[in-house]
């Protein structure tokens, strides 16, 4: 065994002490010290790659105390992809490569590459909705197959910039939620109005098509399974978690950021399928989520957590829509299930002290 001392440091987008999820590393923190693992917060622009140190915040005594630290043996990649990204990019690289580091996963990059890559796995694209990236030409050829489309930005988060389209008799209505994350309604009496509008919506960013799924319980509630899977203490893959996020009836998202709400995925099953029913889906969600995390490991490298969004449409049919790398915990703040909340802090660190003793014995 080696005496060094564990380290887990949680890679953020500082803004020197300024940074998000405070309450989460909080927690990432004390459970790391019950476990031996000293946890500490850092941006990677702030890191001295000569001296093998980095400026980093650590909880103590009730608040984060800024110290200078030795680079960490194991980081957790918090830096979300967005548009101050780049500017980060380069330094995550370089620790990505550092070989006396290890990452306990590398992020996924984009939907639409997330998209390919399921695709090629016939065991997982039957869940998957038809989707092409967005061009005038393709929103054309979706709206003529489908009666309702949504376009969505190729990096987006907690619903910006989700779209609805729909082609009734003599007018396009189109809804959904403005870069800002604002919810808007427009309609439009031609084509070439509405086509003129998207393209300025859309200017700068790539984005997705796909038909618009019927994810709505019958009173009208936009609505979607959380999945989280996280690796445990063992290196093996489990479910944490399942959650059902409701939208507004307002809206065409289930996120929360949208002001929504949520509940346990076996109560709203209940709430809405009939027995028969209710198994069908609850197979077919678990079969999708067992297979996934070891196929995108195959194909992508490592991971350790994803929040998976399953889809189920009115007809029970399970739909895959989203998959993320560095999901938040939100969602299962909303309801009173503290098993699910404690687990969902605790897998990450188990799975690090994992790596850490798997690292010992492989040295
Ligand atoms: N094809 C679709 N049909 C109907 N609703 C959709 C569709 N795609 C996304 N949504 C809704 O929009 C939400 C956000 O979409 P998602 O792809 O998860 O992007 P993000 O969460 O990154 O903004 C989903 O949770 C779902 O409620
Ligand atoms: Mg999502």
């Amino acid at each position: 065994m080696s005496d060094k001392p564990k380290t887990l440091g949680i890679m953020a987008m500082c803004n020197g002490p300024t940074f998000t999820e405070k309450a989460y590393y909080r927690q990432i923190t004390l459970t790391g010290r019950k476990m031996g693992i000293s946890v500490f917060v850092f941006s990677p622009r702030d890191v001295d790659f000569e001296k093998r140190s980095v400026i980093g915040y650590v909880y103590r005594d009730g608040a984060w105390q800024t110290r200078t630290l030795q680079l960490p043996q194991i980081i957790y990649d918090r830096c979300f992809i967005g548009p101050s990204y780049r500017n980060y990019k380069p330094f995550i690289e370089k620790l990505q490569n550092d070989p006396s580091i290890t990452f306990m996963g590398h992020g996924l990059k984009d939907k639409w590459q997330v998209y390919q890559m399921i695709m090629k796995s016939p065991e997982l694209n039957q869940w998957l909705p038809e989707t092409s990236l967005f061009t005038i030409a393709t929103l054309s050829e979706f709206l003529n197959q489908y009666r309702a489309v949504v376009i969505k930005p190729m990096s987006g988060t907690h619903g910006r910039g989700v779209v609805r389209i729909v082609h009734v008799n003599n007018h396009f209505s189109v809804m959904g939620r403005n870069r800002q994350n604002i919810p808007f309604r427009k309609r439009f009496k031609t084509r070439q109005d509405m086509q003129k509008f998207v393209r300025l919506f859309t200017a700068g960013s790539k984005y997705l098509v796909q038909p618009y799924l019927s994810l709505r319980t019958p009173d009208g509630t936009p609505y979607d399974v959380r999945v989280l899977v996280q690796k445990n203490g063992m290196g093996k893959w489990q479910v944490t978690g399942k959650a059902v996020r409701l939208g507004s009836k307002e809206s065409i998202t289930s996120n929360l950021h949208g002001g929504g709400k949520a509940m346990p995925f076996s109560t709203f099953l209940h709430q809405h399928f009939s027995a028969e029913k209710r198994l069908q889906i609850d197979a077919e969600v678990n079969a999708l989520i067992e297979q996934l995390p070891p196929y995108i490991e195959s194909s992508h490298g490592p991971l350790f957590e994803l929040g998976i969004d399953v889809g189920v449409d009115r007809k029970g049919k399970v739909w895959l829509i989203e998959v993320n790398s560095r999901p938040g915990r939100d969602v299962f703040r909303y309801f009173d299930d503290k098993t699910v909340r404690h687990r969902s802090m605790l897998q990450p660190v188990k799975y690090a002290n994992y790596l850490m003793k798997e690292r010992v014995g492989g040295y």
